[in-house]
């Protein structure tokens, strides 16, 4: 029989105990286990700003972006009108909660107002007008939060689908020109010389790619265009980025002197497909367990990954909160679940969360 202080002594230890291994990692979110690499941010809508969701951003991560609340047409949708609604209780919400605002996207080819290239005629403005009108938007929009926002991804999908071109298509491009991307990077330094600005683009880390986005980036630095890093939008699969191109992507981009974001991760579990199209009928869209298993190696594998370039990459963005909701559930095919993030449809840590912050092999 055991003594009464024997009893008193193992109670008293009970008591003061730390918290078990599986209590704190209850109480951990992704964006402890890497406090001392990077940020963990997640892209959110109005809906994502409350309730559940809501919660689960607070106790996971500490960077948000707007999903779409600070595109040029939604948030400047006529020339004399913004939209500064939801974008202003994004970042309030960012700030009651002590997160780090990524602000996106100044100039791109989509998600632009049809206002911004014609004049009251319906004719096409000249590049002294688009330019100006350029301006105007882009001081509007980063002086408003100046100092609120630490980076913009300023410029966005440039580059062309056809790895015969160099730049893509568009009414910048049209009107006026290659230029347009210094105007813009230079524009954002004038409204806020603090904040942190990108250049950002999906299948950056593809080489053929690679070579024209550095080359778009070597223009700009070489003219001592005001740009600070390079954004990997990170919009992958199962099936790749591989780790050579992956390593050799961040190398790079590097070696340019550039800091990286991983700006909107997700990890489709369908190949890459460009055009849109309809779910077939006979199309299953289950998450199997060998999809899922795929799906844990490749998020060990990238974060393994980020981690060994920790020094170069300074922050990590996943694009939406959750497996109830990504832009993937009817991109490029329309209504075909996908399942790309590390919380399920319940906002519960899938199996890859757990490889993702066990950082036992580094
Ligand atoms: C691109 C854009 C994002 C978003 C996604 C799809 O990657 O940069 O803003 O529109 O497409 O959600």
């Amino acid at each position: 029989m055991k003594s009464l202080p024997y009893f008193l002594l193992s109670l008293c230890c009970i008591i003061v105990a730390e918290p078990s291994l599986a209590q704190q990692q209850q109480e951990l979110g992704l964006k402890d286990y890497y406090h001392n690499l990077f940020p963990i941010g997640v892209a959110v809508n109005g809906r994502a700003i409350k309730g559940d969701e809501a919660a689960l951003i607070k106790q996971e991560f500490n960077s948000i972006t707007a999903e779409n609340a600070m595109k040029m047409g939604p948030i400047h949708p006529e020339e004399n009108r913004y939209n500064w609604g939801l974008a202003d209780s994004i970042v309030h919400f960012a700030s009651a909660n002590n997160l780090r605002v990524r602000g996106h996207t100044l100039l791109w080819h989509q998600q632009t107002p049809k206002w911004i290239f014609v004049d009251e005629n319906g004719d096409q403005v000249s590049k002294e007008l688009l330019l100006k009108r350029l301006r105007e938007h882009i001081l509007a929009v980063v002086g408003r939060y100046k100092g609120k926002i630490y980076a913009w991804d300023v410029v966005n999908e440039a580059i062309d689908d056809n790895p015969e071109k160099f730049l893509r298509e568009s009414k910048w491009m049209e009107i006026i020109g290659e230029e347009v991307f210094a105007r813009a990077f230079e524009y954002a330094h004038e409204a806020d010389p603090d904040a942190l600005l990108f250049y950002n683009d999906y299948n950056s880390e593809r080489p053929e790619k690679r070579e024209r986005i550095l080359r778009l980036l070597k223009n700009l630095t070489e003219a001592g265009v005001p740009i600070h890093g390079v954004g990997l939008q990170g919009h992958w699969s199962i099936f790749e980025p591989s780790e050579t191109d992956l390593e050799e992507a961040i190398e790079r981009y590097a070696s340019l002197g550039l800091q990286l974001h991983i700006t909107e991760l997700d990890m489709s579990v369908y190949p890459w497909e460009k055009e849109r199209r309809q779910k077939r009928a006979d199309e299953s869209d289950a998450y199997t367990p060998e999809l899922e298993q795929k799906q844990i190696d490749q998020f060990e594998k990238v974060f393994g990954i980020f981690r060994k370039y920790a020094e170069h990459i300074t922050n990590v963005t996943f694009w939406n909160v959750s497996d109830r909701y990504s832009w993937l559930d009817h991109y490029p095919v329309h209504g075909r679940k996908n399942y790309p993030l590390l919380f399920d449809q319940n906002l519960q840590r899938k199996k890859a969360y757990w490889k993702v912050v066990d950082f036992k092999k580094d």
